[in-house]
C-alpha cells in the first residue's frame, strides 16, 4: 500500500518542531498557545494577519518565515471558518496538509486548539483533523520513476511531510479516537490503490491474491475459480470473462464481531470488472483507458472489509466480489446471446457493454442464497447514465428499502459521499423484457441507469437492498481537500459510517 502518514499526538505545551501550524476562527479568534505565541512574537502574528486582510476565513492562509522567538523555520496561519460539521474537521486537516506539504520540511506541528470547537470534543477535533490529513496524503506514485506532479510538470526536489504531530488538549484521547479512523483511511487507501493500478498488473487473479492478504486481519477470505462458479451456475458472470485470457475470479470475505450469536450478515457486493472494453460492442478508444477502473465497486468493497477488520467493528459483515474482465475475443460472447443466470433466470445479451449487471446478477443472487443477509449494498460503476444524471457529486442510489435508503442518505451527508435517490418502478422494470428470453440487458435510449438498477432488482429476492452506481464517484472524481486522487476510495466512509451509526449497536 501506498506509505501511511505517520500522525502523532502530543500535548499543547509540548515543542513544535518543522513547520508549526496555527489555527485562527472567524474574525482571527485564537487560542491560548496561538495567543502566547502572538505575544512572544511582540505581536507580529496578529500584525501580519491584518497586514495580509487574514479574517480567519476557511481556506484562507499566511506563513511567516522565521519567526523571531519562536525555534521554528516557518509558521502557518490557517483560518478554520467555522468548522461546525465533521465534514468541516476533515476538509480542514486536509487543507492544512496540503499547505504544508506545498513547502518544505518533512515534519509539522498542528496546534489544534480551535477557538470555537462547535459541536466536537477536543480530541475528536483533533482526531478528525488528522483523518482529513491521512486521506489528502495519498498518492499513487508507484510506477514514476522521476519527480513530477500529478499534472505531468516537472517538481522541484522537495521532500514530502513524513510526520505530522497534532498538538491539541487530550492526546491519549484523541490517539484513542483516532485509531478507529485510521482503519477507514487505510480501507479507503486500498480502494485507491487498486482502482489506480493498471490493467495489466491488477487482473482477476491478481485482485483475488491480494484479498487474500488480507487474512491476516482476520478476514475469512474465500477465493472462487472458475470451475467452482460453473459448478454454482454462474452463466451470466462467467459469459462476460469468457473472452479474456484471464480467468474470472469472486472472492468471498468474512468478518465476523458481533457480539451476538445472532446478529444477521450485512452483504456488500461490488463490481469487479479489472477492464471492460465492452467486448464486442466495444467501446471508442478514446478515454477507454478509464475502464482500468471499472472495479472501484469490488475495491470500495474491498477496502470497507480491510476497515472493519481493521477497527474490529462489532458486527457481521461479508464483502463478496465479482471479478471478470470483458474483452473481445473468438471467445467472447456475442450479441444476441442468451445466458442463464445462477438464479435459473436467462439474459438476452444485446450490448456485451452492458456487462456489469451480469457480474452482479450471479453475485449477489449467491450471496443471498449463502447468507440470508440483513440488507445488501451493492455498489458498481454501472452506467454513464448516472454520470448524465448526477454528475460527479453524488452516486445514484436505487432502493427496495426506505430506512436503508435513508440510512445511507444520512452517511453520506455526514462522510460527503453523497447519494441522491433514483426512482425504480412498473413501467422502467418493463422496459427490459425481452421476446426471446426472461430479460436482455439493455433497456433502450432513457433512464439508462434506471434500467441498470431494474436489472439488477431482478435478482434481489425480498432481502433490503439499495444500489449504488458509482461510475461518476468512484473513478476520474472529483478532488477536494480530502481527495487529491483520480481514484477516491469512495464509499469506504460512507459505509463504514452507515455500520458505525446503525448496526454497531445493539439489535433493533
Ligand atoms: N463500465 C461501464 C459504465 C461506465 C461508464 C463507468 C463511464 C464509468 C464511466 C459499463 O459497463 C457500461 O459500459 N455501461 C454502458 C451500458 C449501456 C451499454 C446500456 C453505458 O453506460 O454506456
Ligand atoms: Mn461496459
Ligand atoms: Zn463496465
Amino acid at each position: 500500500m501506498s506509505q501511511l502518514l505517520e500522525i502523532q499526538f502530543v500535548s499543547l505545551s509540548a515543542a513544535p518542531t518543522g513547520t508549526l501550524v496555527l489555527l485562527a476562527g472567524q474574525e482571527l479568534a485564537l487560542g491560548p498557545v496561538a495567543r502566547g505565541l502572538d505575544e512572544r512574537m511582540k505581536g507580529a502574528l496578529s500584525k501580519a494577519a491584518r497586514a495580509a486582510d487574514f479574517t480567519g476565513k476557511a481556506k484562507a492562509a499566511i506563513e511567516i518565515l522565521a519567526p523571531v522567538a519562536i525555534d521554528v523555520p516557518r509558521l502557518l496561519l490557517l483560518g478554520t471558518g467555522k468548522a461546525a460539521k465533521e465534514l468541516d474537521r476533515l476538509l480542514l486537516g486536509g487543507f492544512a496538509f496540503a499547505q504544508i506539504s506545498a513547502r518544505k520540511g518533512d515534519t509539522a506541528s498542528i496546534i489544534a486548539e480551535p477557538a470555537d470547537l462547535g459541536e466536537a470534543s477536543a480530541e475528536v477535533f483533533a482526531a478528525d483533523l488528522a483523518l482529513g490529513a491521512m486521506l489528502r496524503s495519498y498518492t499513487f506514485k508507484k510506477y514514476r520513476t522521476t519527480r513530477k506532479s500529478e499534472e505531468g510538470a516537472e517538481e522541484e526536489p522537495r521532500d514530502e511531510p513524513r510526520k505530522l504531530v497534532i498538538q491539541c488538549a487530550k492526546p491519549d484521547a484523541a490517539a484513542k479516537a483516532f485509531a478507529a479512523r485510521k482503519a477507514v483511511a487505510e480501507g479507503a487507501f486500498l480502494a485507491r490503490d487498486l482502482v489506480n493500478e493498471p490493467a495489466n498488473m491488477l487482473g482477476p487473479v491478481e485482485f483475488a491474491e491480494r484479498m487474500r492478504d488480507l487474512s491476516r486481519t482476520g478476514l475469512e477470505i474465500e477465493v472462487l475459480d472458475e470451475d467452482q462458479l460453473a459448478a454454482l451456475k454462474m452463466g451470466a458472470l462467467l459469459a462476460v470473462g469468457q473472452g479474456s485470457e484471464r480467468p474470472s475470479r469472486v472472492v468471498v470475505m468474512q468478518w465476523h464481531g458481533a457480539k451476538s450469536k445472532r446478529a444477521k450478515t450485512l452483504c456488500f457486493v461490488g463490481k469487479g470488472v479489472c477492464f471492460d472494453t465492452g467486448g464486442i460492442s466495444m467501446k471508442p478508444a478514446g478515454g477507454m483507458e478509464d475502464m482500468k477502473g471499472d472495479m472501484g465497486g469490488a475495491a470500495c468493497v474491498a477496502g470497507l472489509m480491510l476497515a472493519l477488520a481493521t477497527r474490529k467493528a462489532a458486527v457481521n459483515a461479508v464483502g463478496l466480489i465479482g471479478l471478470t474482465e470483458n474483452m473481445p475475443s473468438g471467445k467472447a460472447q456475442r450479441p444476441g446471446d442468451i445466458v442463464t443466470s445462477m438464479s435459473g433466470q436467462t439474459i438476452e445479451v444485446l450490448n456485451t457493454d452492458a456487462e456489469g449487471r451480469l457480474v452482479l446478477a450471479d453475485v449477489l443472487w449467491y450471496a443471498q442464497e449463502r447468507f440470508k443477509p440483513r440488507f445488501i449494498v451493492d455498489l458498481a460503476t454501472l452506467t454513464g447514465a448516472i454520470i448524465v444524471a448526477l454528475g460527479k457529486e453524488y452516486a445514484g442510489l436505487f432502493s427496495n428499502d426506505d430506512r436503508l435508503a435513508s440510512e445511507l442518505a444520512a452517511a453520506g451527508e455526514a462522510t460527503g459521499e453523497k447519494v441522491w435517490r433514483m426512482p425504480l418502478g412498473k413501467a422502467y422494470d418493463k422496459l427490459i423484457d425481452s421476446k426471446n428470453a426472461d430479460m436482455k440487458n439493455i433497456g433502450g435510449r432513457h433512464a439508462g441507469a434506471i434500467t441498470g438498477a431494474q436489472f439488477v432488482q431482478r435478482f434481489i429476492k425480498d432481502t433490503p437492498w439499495a444500489h449504488l452506481d458509482v461510475a461518476g464517484t468512484a473513478m476520474d472524481s472529483s478532488r477536494s481537500d480530502i481527495n487529491p486522487s483520480w481514484a477516491s476510495g469512495w464509499g469506504v466512509r460512507l459505509l463504514d459510517r452507515l455500520i458505525a451509526d446503525n448496526y454497531e449497536k445493539a439489535e433493533k
